[in-house]
């Protein structure tokens, strides 16, 4: 089986950390071409130097990283140090990273590999607000046809807002680029907060983690034990939702994700509702069905993948 190429665009975040750990521990699976980063949880000076520290801690300073859009396409930048902390990912050792910042921007880089690679080849990863995406599907709109699948970590429908009564946070900050995202007509998988509230770290899973006992468990432990007690406040949970590394887990093990073709609209008129997906899940518009919407998840199922993949790195 050839590894599958993939370009990650994250924001880190404790989440997205994991995912780029769970990610680097399948190179036969995924081939990382390159890891772009853009504002979201923490402003992108931060974002940017946190996934070169996840590239040193997950021994994988062969991977490009690069900076992108330090606020979304229309809107002021929204950021989350409230649930991450102020480093966007406390918990674990904030150092100046040997993992370089390539000099290249964000889009540059998407577009530039999109457009020296096949038809339907490149699959994107987008776990953050999606204004690199957007931004460069707008400069470059031949790329489109070169993505093969777009699996990203937004939205929320049964589950409510989570950073508004109506909108999940990654889609809130830049709903105009995930406008762009959602209607470039390539085939989008959506890990929204009706899936990703499904995967919650219990003490039991945190502990399971923990007792990897390498650097990259200890790494992956502190910054969960931090990174959930905001949502426990918030939810009355017994664990934090696990967002961004549902994505690469559908991924590695599509079996473990249940999901529905509907159609996702965005918000970008009204204040109020302002990044709310709406999901047709009834299929009552007939709007084209641009989204598979996952619903259902087997959250053991995504923690024995998760646990047995850091012990690896
Ligand atoms: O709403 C959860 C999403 O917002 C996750 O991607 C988290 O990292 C934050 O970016
Ligand atoms: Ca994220």
């Amino acid at each position: 089986m050839t590894a599958r190429p993939i370009i990650i665009d994250c924001d880190p975040g404790q989440d997205d950390a994991i995912m780029l750990l769970l990610a680097f521990a399948a190179p036969a699976e995924l081939d990382i071409l390159g890891i772009t980063t853009v504002a979201g949880n923490v402003p992108l000076n931060l974002t940017q130097r946190n996934a070169r520290i996840m590239c040193d801690i997950g021994g994988r300073q062969d991977i490009p990283v690069f900076a992108g859009c330090i606020r979304p396409m229309l809107r002021p930048l929204m950021t989350a140090e409230a649930v991450h902390g102020k480093t966007g990912i406390d918990g674990v050792e904030i150092y100046d990273p040997e993992t370089p910042l390539r000099p290249e921007h964000s889009v540059d880089f998407i577009i530039e590999t999109l457009l020296a690679a096949a038809d339907e080849s490149i699959t994107l990863v987008p776990t953050g607000p999606l204004t690199n995406i957007a931004m460069a599907i707008v400069r470059e709109p031949s790329i489109v046809p070169k993505i093969a699948e777009i699996v990203l970590m937004g939205g929320a429908m049964r589950e409510g807002g989570n950073s508004s009564p109506s909108a999940e946070f990654n889609i809130q900050v830049d709903p105009h680029a995930a406008h762009i995202v959602f209607s470039c007509g390539r085939p989008i998988t959506a890990m929204g907060l009706d899936a990703t509230h499904q995967v919650i770290t219990t003490a039991e899973r945190l502990a399971a983690i923990g007792a990897i006992g390498s650097d990259v468990g200890r790494a992956a432990h502190d910054m969960l034990e931090f990174y959930d007690r905001h949502d426990m406040e918030k939810y009355g949970s017994e664990g934090g939702p696990l967002h961004d590394p549902c994505t690469v887990a559908y991924l590695l093990a599509p079996d473990l994700f249940t999901g529905k073709q509907v159609n996702v609209a965005i918000e970008t008129q009204s204040d109020l509702t302002m990044g709310h997906t709406a999901v047709d899940f009834w299929r009552v518009t007939g709007r084209p069905e641009n989204t598979n919407w996952i619903y259902k998840v087997d959250a053991d199922g995504f923690y024995d993948l998760l646990t047995q993949h850091l012990a690896k790195l």
